[in-house]
């Protein structure tokens, strides 16, 4: 049979509230989020089988390659959930840097799932696939869909925001990374050692939102992350880049998720070069810089 490949997109979280902790230790949210058209891609090439029925290579060898792959993972629930028993290797190319709040490793693995329920002749529905991903990392669903669309619960709640595609689409963005990445484990337990102050309320939250939707303002009025007080305060090479960034070319600078990766939406004539010069001034050349576009619809 066939090898498929499959993109699996960065995502931005360009508006982040983290509204409250819950009784399980996670955090409610409400997060606007949108793929890129740039992430990694994951070739799936169905095999005879051997000792392992479930291979995966990556061509970045810092990615753990063992069972603690989302890929993997992804691999075995969806055996688990169907029944199939076939045998595939996985090739990942990798371009999403870890630990970085782009949704990489949540991203390998929903491609993962959309890859293995064609190859089986689709036995999951939308909403068992839906369901499969959750169980797999609260990042994960957002990636079966596209975007727009606001994530809400612990991330698996989804609400389609494709009505507002057209305020998206096309964006241009300038997202980077230093060479450090943020645990998101350990910005969750920060953001809850400052609470209830850490907070934004679920209905203030709700209430930015519908603000934004009514205005019809640009993009640029929704952006907000109430991640990043925490972690702006444990690594200053961000809040230091931002506020130059901002001085020197007007850019308002946010960070993804629970970062390190920051992100700044670009004008179409934004002099590139020149920002990736002085992002890389602030960081060092091992700072991942990217210029890409808003993504909407799926891939
Ligand atoms: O679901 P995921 O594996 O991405 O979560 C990693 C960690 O981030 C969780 O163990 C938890 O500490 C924190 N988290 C949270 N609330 C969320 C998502 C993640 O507290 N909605």
């Amino acid at each position: 049979m066939n090898a498929t490949t499959v993109f699996c997109p960065a995502k931005l979280n360009l508006f982040l509230a983290i509204t409250e902790r819950r009784a399980d230790g996670f955090h409610n949210l409400v997060s606007v989020v949108v793929t890129l058209d740039w992430g990694d891609t994951l070739t799936v090439r169905p095999t005879a089988g051997g000792a392992e029925k479930l291979a995966l290579t990556c061509d970045d060898p810092a990615v753990p390659v063992d069972g603690s792959n989302l890929v993997l993972k992804a691999a075995r629930a969806f055996a688990a959930a169907t029944g199939w028993t076939g045998a595939v290797d996985f090739a990942l190319t990798k371009r999403i840097p870890m630990g970085a709040g782009l949704g990489g490793g949540s991203s390998d693995g929903a491609g993962a799932l959309r890859a293995l329920n064609e190859l089986a002749g689709r036995p999951l529905t939308a909403e068992a696939l839906r369901t499969l991903a959750a169980g797999l990392g609260s990042d994960c669903p957002l990636f079966l869909d596209g975007g727009p669309l606001v994530m809400r619960g612990r991330g698996e709640r989804l609400e389609s925001w494709a009505a507002l595609a057209p305020r998206f689409a096309g964006r241009r963005v300038l997202v980077f990374k230093p060479s450090f990445g943020v645990a998101t484990p350990w910005a969750y337990a920060r953001l809850a050692a400052g609470a209830p102050a850490s907070y934004l309320p679920p209905a203030e939250a709700e209430a930015r939102l519908a603000a934004w939707v009514e205005s019809g303002a640009p993009l640029e009025a929704l952006l907000f992350n109430n991640m990043e007080p925490p972690v702006f305060a444990k690594y200053p090479a961000l809040p230091v880049l931002a506020a130059q960034l901002q001085a020197d070319f007007g850019l308002a600078v946010r960070m993804s998720g629970s970062g390190s990766a920051c992100y700044a939406l670009l004008a179409d004539d934004a002099p590139v070069d020149a920002i990736t010069a002085a992002i890389r001034r602030a960081w060092g050349g091992s700072a991942v810089v990217v210029a890409a576009r808003l993504q909407t619809g799926n891939s």
